[in-house]
C-alpha cells in the first residue's frame, strides 16, 4: 500500500524515530546506515548527519534518499559496523535510484528541501560538524499491516524501572551505576520521548529521592 501521510505508519508530528536511510553513490553503490529522523509534519522530516559519514555525501550528492522502518537486529548492527551487503537491498520500481532494504515494515521515499551545515551541539557529541537536512515525503510503501517505527526512549525507560527494582539490593558501586544510567536514560527521554514517558521517569526520580538516594536535578 502506498501513501503520502506519515501518520499512516505510526510516525507522528513532534516525535524521534531510529531508522536506516539507504542512499546510493556516483558508483551505484548501496549505503545503509542507522539514523534518527525527527517528524515535522505528516510529509516532512527532518535529521542530522555527521559530517565524513557515506550517507551525507550520497544525500548531497543525489539529493534524495529511502528511510526504512525496521527493528531487524541484524540490519541495525551491520549497517552500523560497517555496510549491508547487496543481498540485503532491493529497489522500487526496479529503480536503481532507489535502494531500500528487504522486509523491512515499510520505506519512505524522500527530498531534501533544504540542507545546512551546522555545529550538533544538544548532544554528547559535542562540537561535531553535522549536515542539517529537511525533507519532503514523495511516497510511503506500507509492506506490513501494522508499522512500528522504534523509539529510544521506551527501553530507557525500562531499563530505569527494571534497575529500580533492584537498588536496595545491590552494593553501592552497583547503586551509582544504576543513579548514572538514570541520568542517561533521563537525557534520552527528553531529547526523544514522549510526555508520558517523561511523566513516568519523574515519578520514579521522585521515589528513589524518598528512599533516600541522591538524585540528579539536571532535568528538572
Ligand atoms: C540507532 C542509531 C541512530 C543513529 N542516528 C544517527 C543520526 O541521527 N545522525 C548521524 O549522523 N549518525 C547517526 N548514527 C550513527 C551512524 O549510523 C554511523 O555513524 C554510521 O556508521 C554512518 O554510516 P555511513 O558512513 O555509511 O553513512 C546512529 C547510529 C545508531 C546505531
Amino acid at each position: 500500500m502506498s501513501t503520502l501521510d506519515l501518520n499512516d505508519i505510526n510516525m507522528k508530528k513532534g516525535y524521534y524515530y531510529e531508522t536506516i536511510i539507504t542512499t546510493f553513490n556516483e558508483d551505484n553503490e548501496n549505503n545503509a546506515a542507522p539514523i534518527g529522523i525527527a517528524i515535522k509534519s505528516i510529509d516532512e522530516i527532518t535529521c542530522r548527519i555527521f559530517k565524513g559519514s557515506k550517507t551525507l555525501e550520497n544525500i548531497r550528492l543525489n539529493k534524495k534518499f529511502i528511510v526504512n522502518i525496521t527493528r531487524n537486529p541484524l540490519y541495525l548492527t551491520l549497517s552500523t559496523v560497517g555496510n549491508l551487503e547487496d543481498k540485503y537491498f532491493q529497489f522500487h520500481n526496479k529503480d536503481k535510484n532507489y535502494p531500500y532494504l528487504k522486509e523491512v515494515e515499510a520505506y519512505i521515499i524522500c527530498e531534501i528541501t533544504k540542507i545546512k551545515d551546522i555545529d550538533k551541539n544538544n548532544d554528547p557529541v559535542r562540537k561535531a560538524k553535522a549536515g542539517f537536512i529537511k525533507a519532503k515525503v514523495c511516497e510511503i510503501v506500507k509492506l506490513n499491516k501494522c508499522v512500528n517505527p522504534l523509539n529510544r526512549s521506551i527501553y530507557s525507560l525500562l531499563e530505569s524501572l527494571v534497575n529500580y527494582t533492584r537498588i536496595d539490593i545491590v552494593d553501592k558501586d552497583m547503586q551509582n551505576y544504576y543513579l548514572d544510567r538514570l541520568d542517561e536514560s533521563e537525557r534520552i527521554i527528553n531529547k526523544v520521548g514522549s510526555n508520558e514517558e517523561k511523566k513516568a521517569i519523574l515519578i520514579l526520580k521522585s521515589k528513589l529521592k524518598e528512599k533516600g538516594f541522591e538524585i540528579s536535578k539536571k532535568y528538572y
